[in-house]
């Protein structure tokens, strides 16, 4: 891949990726600055029309996005609202790569970060702390307003990493298997696949819906070690799951799904992450996460209901007795999917549902 064409972009953990020079509200949609489309296919983002338009109403300030990816949310979010800024982050150097170069024109209104959730805290604490250069300016008079306006998680894995066989991410492309979001992480899928015990291979099996035949798959993966690519366990998977009990889809898609979750902690990640940044958010803030599958959007709601509720523990009906403090409301009840016109050009949309909920405050929206 070839480097940015602007400022420079380093490669250590929790490295900062400066963003090049000063602009407006390029098209949000299309690359700047020579990115090689053949080799760097952009990540083609969910939802974006109704991320947008959620984000509308926040005050001026900051836009954490914790899985800036490939910069296509983010893009769309800083052409809108010229008082906004973005501070991206991503455990994806390769991925942060491209997001410098595609968010390059707006100047300083955008900070990347090489991070990963667990780490969400001190990034924004640090960011805040070390002032201009490392906090997004968000063309704000004031620059004493440090506020983080928004939080936007848009989980799972991008394109850039699902369509690289040398990811090691697809059961569609043999090659070894790897599946780190970060390829710095010290244990990748061959790890995990070879030497997990077959209990916790089944119960994470189990945990993304192969439900009876977990134990099943398990047995068989443990059997036909070692597994060193996807071709192999992608076979391997297939025929231990009987013909009658197939699905529509690849019948090894589940058990890829549950290996990349083991791989990358992403439930752990998770767990972490959306609580750090909801405590950042300031009044009038929204936090957004868009969830792929039922593991991680159960954790988002329950993440979310908790702090809407203030871990109330009170009966439904009666007064709270109990201290609660409730500091966040739900935008909409649930969860929203994207259109069906969404999902016939972009079948990652079919899975996805946004759950959204927002720190009640009396400050004035940024403004368009
Ligand atoms: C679906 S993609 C996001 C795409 C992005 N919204 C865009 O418009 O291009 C998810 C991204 O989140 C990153 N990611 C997932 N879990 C993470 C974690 N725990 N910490 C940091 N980044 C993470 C992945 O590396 C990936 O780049």
């Amino acid at each position: 891949m070839r480097s940015p064409s602007t400022g420079t972009v380093e490669d250590s953990s929790s490295a900062l990726f400066p963003v090049g020079r000063q602009g407006k509200s390029p098209d949000s949609t299309s690359p700047v600055g020579g990115l090689r489309m053949d080799r760097d296919p952009l990540h083609e983002p969910v939802m974006v029309a109704e991320v947008v338009e959620l984000f509308a109403p926040v005050p001026a300030g900051v836009i954490l996005d914790a899985t800036v990816g490939t910069g296509g949310h983010a893009a769309a979010v800083l052409a809108e609202y010229p008082g906004l800024g973005v501070l991206g982050i991503d455990r994806d150097p390769e991925a942060l790569r491209v997001a410098a170069e595609r968010l390059a024109p707006f100047g300083s209104r955008v900070v990347l970060k090489h991070a990963r959730f667990a780490d969400l805290r001190t990034v924004v604490d640090e960011a805040r702390a070390a002032g201009r250069g490392h906090w997004p300016s968000t063309g704000e008079a004031d620059a004493s307003r440090q506020e983080v306006s928004g939080a936007l998680f848009d989980l799972g894995v991008s394109s850039l990493q699902l369509d690289r066989a040398e990811r090691g991410f697809s059961y569609r492309l043999d090659a070894p298997l790897d599946m780190r979001m970060d390829p710095g992480a010290p244990l990748g899928a061959a790890d995990v696949v070879n030497r997990s015990d077959e209990a916790d291979l089944a119960a994470w099996i189990r945990a993304s819906g192969e439900g009876r035949l977990a134990r099943r798959i398990a047995r068989a993966v443990v059997a036909a070690r070692p597994i060193e690519t996807t071709g192999r366990l992608a076979e391997v998977v297939a025929a231990a799951i009987p013909a009658a009990a197939r699905r529509r889809g690849n019948p090894a898609a589940r058990t890829f799904q549950a290996i990349r979750i083991a791989v990358n902690d992403e439930a752990e990640e998770l767990a972490t992450g959306l609580p750090a940044a909801l405590g950042v958010l300031a009044p009038g803030g929204r936090c957004l996460a868009i969830a792929y599958h039922s593991g991680e959007g159960g954790l988002v709601k329950d993440t979310f209901a908790r702090a809407v509720s203030g871990g109330c523990v009170c009966p439904p009906g009666l007064p709270c007795g109990c201290g609660a403090v409730c500091e966040f409301r739900w935008i909409f009840r649930g969860s929203r999917g994207a259109s069906p016109a969404e999902v016939a050009r972009n079948v990652r949309a079919s899975s996805a549902r946004l759950w959204a909920v927002e720190r009640p405050g009396d400050r004035g929206a940024q403004g368009t």
